[in-house]
Order: C-alpha cells, then sequence, then structure tokens
C-alpha cells in the first residue's frame, strides 16, 4: 500500500491517506511516514480501527514507547495497558469521571499549552492519540508550530535564546491550575528536568522553541525573569498563524512531534459526554541538553 499526503496547512498539518494502522507497516510506508512526519509534524490519520494492542504495535514502529505515569500512581487501578496514557474522561469502571476526582483535576493539565513528557528527563518524540469515541461538541485539540514560531523570531532575538536552558517539572504545570495534591513519593519520582530551550530537529535542521507548561524556570535567570519569558514565548508561539485546530472525527489517529510543536485540549462538557482517548508515545533518544 502507498501513501499519499494531503497537506491541510502548507508545512505544519497533513492529513495520511492509505495506511492502516491495524496491520504491519512496511518499510517502505514506513518511511514515506517518517518523512511527512518530519515535514509537518502534525498528522492525521482518519478512519483507523485499531485495538489497544495494534494501536501500541504501530506506535513501536517510530522507537520505543514510554509507560504512562499513571502505572506509577500507588494504588490505583489502570483502564488500558501501562503503555497507553488514558486520556480519556472515564474512570476505572468506564464510567465518565466525577466532578471532583483527581484524575479530572489532574488532567486539567492537558488545557494547558504543552509538550508531552517534557518533565521526564528523556522527553516525549512522538505522541499517537487515538479517539475510541468524541464528544459531540468541543474537545477539540489544538497544535502550535514551534519551528515556525521560532523562524519569526528576529535574529537578535534567536540567538538570545539558543543555549538557554529551562527547568521542567509536572509539579510546575500541576501548580499553575492550583493543584498541589501529590505525595511526597509522588514528587521524589519525578524531580524537575533540564531541556534547552532552542532546539533543531536533527532530521530536517530546522531550529524549534522548546516549550511546555511544565517549564518553570530558565537556569541562570531569577525565577521572575524566567517565569516572564516562558509566558512571553508561548504568548508568541500560539498566536493564531501558527495554529491549527484539530476538531475530532470518529477515530482519527493524530501523530505530533513533540520536539517542535505545543498542544492543548479545548474544554467540552465532560461530565456529560463520554471522550475516550488513549496515547501511545514514544521516546525521543535523550535528553535534549545531550544533543
Ligand atoms: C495528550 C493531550 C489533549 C486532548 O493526549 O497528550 O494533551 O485534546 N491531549 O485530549
Ligand atoms: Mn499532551
Amino acid at each position: 500500500m502507498s501513501l499519499t499526503l494531503h497537506p491541510i496547512t502548507p508545512s505544519f498539518v497533513a492529513e495520511v491517506e492509505g495506511l492502516d494502522a491495524s496491520v504491519p507497516m512496511s518499510d517502505e510506508d514506513l518511511h514515506a511516514l517518517e518523512q511527512a512526519f518530519w515535514q509537518y509534524a502534525v498528522l492525521i490519520l482518519p478512519e483507523q480501527h485499531l485495538s489497544g494492542q495494534q494501536h501500541i504495535d504501530f506506535a513501536r514502529r517510530l522507537g520505543p514507547l514510554e509507560t504512562s505515569i499513571q502505572a506509577y500512581r500507588p494504588g490505583q487501578k489502570l483502564r488500558v495497558s501501562d503503555e497507553i496514557a488514558d486520556v480519556s474522561n472515564l474512570d476505572e469502571d468506564n464510567k465518565v469521571w466525577g466532578h471532583d476526582s483527581r484524575m479530572r483535576m489532574f488532567q486539567m493539565g492537558n488545557r494547558l499549552w504543552h509538550a508531552d513528557s517534557t518533565f521526564r528527563h528523556v522527553p516525549a518524540y512522538a505522541s499517537l492519540l487515538y479517539g475510541r469515541s468524541v464528544a459531540p461538541f468541543g474537545g477539540h485539540t489544538e497544535f502550535a508550530d514551534l519551528r515556525a514560531a521560532f523562524d519569526n523570531l528576529p535574529a537578535q532575538r534567536q540567538s538570545q535564546l539558543r543555549g538557554l536552558i529551562a527547568e521542567h517539572s509536572i509539579f510546575y504545570s500541576r501548580a499553575k491550575l492550583g493543584f498541589h495534591d501529590f505525595s511526597q513519593e509522588e514528587r521524589d519520582a519525578m524531580p524537575p528536568v533540564p531541556q534547552v530551550l532552542v532546539r533543531k530537529i536533527p532530521q530536517t535542521g530546522r531550529e524549534s522553541l522548546y516549550l511546555a507548561s511544565h517549564a518553570g524556570r530558565i537556569l541562570g535567570m531569577p525565577e521572575e525573569e524566567g517565569k516572564a519569558l516562558l509566558d512571553t514565548l508561548t504568548a508568541h508561539a500560539t498566536q493564531r498563524q501558527f495554529v491549527y485546530t484539530h476538531r475530532w472525527r470518529l477515530n482519527d489517529l493524530v501523530i505530533w512531534d513533540n520536539r517542535c510543536t505545543l498542544h492543548r485540549g479545548t474544554a467540552f462538557d465532560d461530565l456529560r459526554w463520554r471522550r475516550d482517548f488513549q496515547r501511545a508515545t514514544v521516546a525521543d533518544v535523550g535528553n535534549s541538553c545531550a544533543a
């Protein structure tokens, strides 16, 4: 089978036709998919019919998978395999979560602009998010192109930013929401990690900002100055001209490059509609400071 690309925007988002993610991918298709992924950064694969295992197997062709941080949650039963991040609004009994549930509060973090797992020493490379059931209104996912955002900065600003290092922690993003309900054990398991603020994507040579709600300070800067810089850059990068909004259809599989994009989920009536979204996440090759 050979795949066809339909660009949705000139250089950021493309739809992939002719790839069935439920069957083993040929090397030729993998090559074409990777080329498309590096060029665009967000790929939409409509009409996929995947079991959990097929979702995992497909994602693995792009590299080794992360295990979900939910797997670290002591005493909590998982609805899905630990190689899948459960980004649904469902509890372990498959019911819509409660208004005050901890999972709901924790996942409010997905409404902030972020890249996945930048709070891990080895952050995420690719995320593959699959819509098993979709809300009838809202619940879109927005993506921002951090390469375009970097290219659009004045040259002097670009050189000021190269070489800066940000400190990322899941507790920074959750604190922004007022969520502090973590045990000492959870805090100890995820200490803050450094990530570069500007990265070069090896496959294309393109430079990109590297931002996330998880970034809380810039090393060597007063905390206030670092936060102000991160806020300013995020506001710059998420201007309309850099953003694509994905309106989900049932059984869409969306793949994005966390090295050079931001994303966030938008609101929907999450106490009423089931939105069963599951994510397989491919790990990056190392910490971004080691590149
Ligand atoms: C994710 C995520 C947003 C959404 O799966 O990593 O941030 O719209 N999802 O569900
Ligand atoms: Mn995410």
